[in-house]
């Protein structure tokens, strides 16, 4: 096993289904307890990227790196979000969100043939469980099935699910998008709770917890719950050869509680309506990808 600085590191990744070029040489690095919102025109490739990470359906050209390992097959350094909640209906909330550490932690042998240590490490497991549901304010859903949990919560108890294996990166494809508005902002606060804790351990010298790639399709949440936004897109000077990182730069970092300023990142939201949905704004598709300069400057100066 290697272990790199990087959480994820996609090198030079192209796919294609049949003639028709979806990706074309993408590079991106994502270190630990970065929050990047991927954003991009309906059929660019945003989900193909990310079953490419997630290694279920690997790119036909380039390579892809978690923590240092390259990515053939899925694994659990790498967890998904899907928008429609993947509960298992016959399993409480509390149980659901044990049934990873279960699979991780023990074989069915082990299960079948120590029933008594097994019984001992499945208390284990539904404490963590339950104690992970309580630090994302869902305490009270734990014994409850999905049918008896509302859309939020259901959501909330998948990206628990996910979470709780401490994967090197966990992606969410849309995961809000079946959500009411009000359900959304308060999922959107779970994540910058997230973001807090990362940047917590970062003060006291640990490696943050939380590396989410998030895909989203409202350009205010990008900026709202990422510190960093990706647009992927064919609109620029080479597109006929397929989907680039056309976008890459930092965005404004709230607290959970601050008040929701979306006029102070009008002008974020704006630049990357042009950028990355345009298709009449012809440019090299570098021009707006400047995240990690920015980043040496704003350390250059503080
Ligand atoms: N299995 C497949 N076979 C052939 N073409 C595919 C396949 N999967 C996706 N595509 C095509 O590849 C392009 C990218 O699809 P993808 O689902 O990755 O886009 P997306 O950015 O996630 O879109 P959306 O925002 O609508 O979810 C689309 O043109 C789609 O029709
Ligand atoms: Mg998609």
């Amino acid at each position: 096993m290697q272990t790199s600085d990087d959480a994820l590191r996609i090198e030079n990744l192209s796919h294609w289904y049949g003639d028709f070029r979806v990706l074309n040489q993408i590079n991106l690095r994502i270190t630990p307890g970065q929050i990047v919102a991927l954003v991009g025109p309906s059929g660019c490739g945003k989900s193909t990227l990310l079953k490419a990470i997630l290694g279920t359906h690997p790119a036909n050209e380039g390579r892809i790196l978690v923590d240092g390992n390259q990515v053939r097959t899925p694994s659990r350094n790498v967890g998904i979000v899907y928008q429609h909640y993947s509960l298992f209906d016959f399993l409480t909330a509390e149980a659901n969100v044990a049934f990873g550490l279960k699979l991780d932690e023990s074989s069915l042998a082990f299960r079948m043939l120590m029933i008594p240590q097994w019984l001992k490490m499945r208390a284990k497991h539904i404490e963590r469980a339950r104690a992970f549901l309580d630090s994302v304010k869902l305490g009270a859903a734990c014994g409850k099935y999905p049918a008896e949990l509302s859309g939020g919560m259901r959501q909330r108890v998948a990206i628990a699910q996910a979470l709780i294996l401490k994967p090197k990166l966990v992606l969410l494809d849309e995961p809000f998008g079946a959500l009411d508005e009000a359900t959304r902002e308060s999922l959107q606060m779970m994540l910058l709770g997230f973001y807090q804790e990362n940047l917590k351990a970062k003060q006291e010298g640990r490696t943050p917890e939380y590396t989410i790639l998030i895909v989203t399709h409202e350009l205010n949440e990008a900026i709202y719950v990422a510190n960093r936004v990706v647009g992927l897109s064919r609109f620029h000077d080479a597109g006929e050869q397929g989907a680039m990182i056309v976008y890459d730069r930092p965005c404004p970092i709230f607290l959970p509680d601050e008040p929701k300023d979306v006029e102070s990142f009008v002008q974020q939201r704006e630049e990357l309506r042009k950028a990355v949905f345009d298709p009449s704004y012809v440019k090299h598709h570098s021009k707006y990808v400047s995240f990690w300069e920015q980043l040496s400057e704003l350390a250059a100066s503080s």
